[in-house]
């Protein structure tokens, strides 16, 4: 269970029908983040080596509202993949999510499991997946919980199976500017979890894995949007974004990502692989 106003429960609080309003918000810019994983390698490849002939069993770890597989499907991913039929277990400890994540599913993948559940406490039960992946999505276990989770997740993979943690890197908008609001709104709050730490759970787990680093902006010209985008950012409704630009660690923060044609905000996102031994 999270700990009580925990980021991790505030995010619980967030990924539900009262939360959709910020999440259209949100990812009226981060939908960028997807196109970009996407883009970024061949996913149908990695499903398909790791798959048998007919099928790839997949564990989406925190899968939130199903963007990233939504976008694999705009981008072609049945052609890609010709016959195989992707099966797809979601995780993630939002019934919320579950049910926005399989109401997108569609060919090749196919839900045949959910999991409402903390990738920490993914019962041991659970497991022998081709592939597992997780697509900005564990920002909010904390820092000290990072271990528990991956380990989880890599256990969950059949030997020779594949693992994908794309995340961003302490250097890019999310983690700058949630630590900034910290120190200026909300001290006691859980720090968000960042790739480096998902890169040392990973070490710690034995696995040494390939990372690929990608960097773009996003910005949007609508002030509302851009606050609602940035009150998601720290799962915090409370301080409206005249405020966050006027005060302490924040409003230096978004001085310098303001330009001519408004918010640009750089984000710098690791793409972790593994595959485990055999
Ligand atoms: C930004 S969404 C992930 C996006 C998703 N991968 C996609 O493709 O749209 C983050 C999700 O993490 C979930 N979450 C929060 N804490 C978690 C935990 N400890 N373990 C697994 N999922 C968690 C939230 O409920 C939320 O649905």
């Amino acid at each position: 269970m999270p700990q009580p106003g925990s980021t991790e429960e505030r995010s619980l609080a967030h990924w539900a029908e009262q939360g959709r309003a910020g999440m259209e918000a949100f990812y009226a810019l981060a939908a960028e983040d997807y196109r970009q994983m996407v883009a970024a390698r061949d996913w149908a490849a990695d499903l398909r080596e790791h798959g048998d002939a007919a099928r790839a069993r997949v564990l989406d770890v925190a899968c939130g509202s199903g963007k990233f597989p939504a976008e694999l499907q705009r981008r072609g991913l049945a052609g890609a993949v010709g016959d195989l039929r992707v099966e797809v277990d979601l995780l993630d400890p939002s019934a919320f999510s579950i049910a926005e994540a399989r109401s997108v599913l569609a060919a090749p993948f196919v839900p045949v499991g959910e999991h409402e559940v903390r990738i920490q406490d993914l019962p041991d039960d659970v497991g022998g997946f081709d592939v597992a992946w997780a697509t900005h999505a564990l920002y909010v276990v904390p820092p000290t919980e990072i271990g528990a989770g991956i380990a989880r997740m890599v256990a969950a993979l059949r030997p020779g199976g594949f693992g994908a943690v794309v995340h961003a890197s302490e250097t890019s908008h999310y983690m700058r500017f949630a630590q900034a609001f910290r120190t200026t709104f909300a001290p006691d709050a859980t720090p968000f979890t960042t790739s480096e730490q998902v890169r040392d759970a990973l070490g710690a787990a034995g696995i040494e894995p390939d990372v690929t680093t990608i960097r773009y902006d996003v910005g949007h010209p609508d002030r509302a949007v851009i606050e609602g985008f940035l009150q998601r950012c720290a799962f915090d409704d409370s301080v409206g974004l005249e405020r966050m630009e006027t005060e302490g660690a924040v409003g230096e923060y978004l001085a310098g990502t303001h330009g001519d044609d408004g918010y640009r905000f750089s984000q710098v996102v690791d793409v972790i692989t593994w595959e485990v031994a055999r």
